[in-house]
């Protein structure tokens, strides 16, 4: 069993023993073959994410020597503890977004929580995907996540810089569209609007509506 696990929207990839604490890459090579990406594309993708689980997993351990060192108010320590959000979101944003792409896709139930709560929310499905797109289609590098503010019981398109900057605290990922160059550029060059749309047809909607039925209220 696992201790320190995260399981937040589906996603386990805590330790695997008491005496490991250390997060484990997730395997997503079922998505080999989707259509619209390249498996050199994927698999250059799931190289960078790798690289964010192990650089999360050497920060903790560098941080938790320099504490035992009694080191934890010295530059080093406070520049290592600053880089280690971006590098555990660059980590946990690829597993959310590998997590909600399948081979073929996978239609959003029309009779689900999720889907009544877009058209709630964003006047038509239709609407809110267009407003998703426009928001990946940012200048900059980042992601978009559709959040759920249970608080507030709202759905918010949200764009987030680099890996770290603009989340919603306390809000859920539903869904989440990597939009780093590397996430297209091998495949579509500059071309970032026809790979949002081959994202978007590759997009996994029952892990979206599993991940908003979860979300505590
Ligand atoms: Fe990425």
């Amino acid at each position: 069993m696992g201790v320190g696990c995260n399981r937040l929207a589906g996603i386990d990839n805590c330790c695997e023993t008491e005496d490991s604490m250390a997060y484990q890459a997730m395997n997503f090579e079922k998505l080999l073959g989707t259509e619209g990406f390249s498996n050199q594309l994927l698999n250059n993708h799931f190289t960078l994410y790798n690289g964010y689980v192990t650089n999360t997993n050497k920060l903790m351990d560098e941080l938790a020597d320099l504490e035992k060192q009694g080191k934890a108010g010295n530059p080093q320590y406070a520049e290592m503890k600053r880089r280690f959000g971006w590098e555990f979101d660059g980590m946990r944003l690829h597993e959310l977004y590998f997590g909600n792409m399948a081979k073929g896709g996978a239609s959003l139930d029309p009779k689900s929580r999720l889907c009544a709560k877009i058209a709630e929310d964003f006047m038509s499905f239709d609407d809110w995907a267009k407003q998703f797109k426009a928001v990946g289609a940012m200048r900059g590098i980042g992601w978009v996540v559709l959040y759920f503010d249970p608080a507030g019981n709202k759905l918010i398109n949200t764009w987030i810089g680099e890996h770290d900057t603009g989340h919603l605290a306390g809000a859920a990922p539903i869904l989440i569209m990597d939009v780093f160059e590397h996430a297209f550029m091998v495949d579509y060059g500059l071309k970032r609007a026809d790979y949002i749309e081959a994202f978007c047809k590759a997009i996994d909607w029952a892990a979206a509506a599993k991940r908003f039925d979860a979300v505590p209220r």
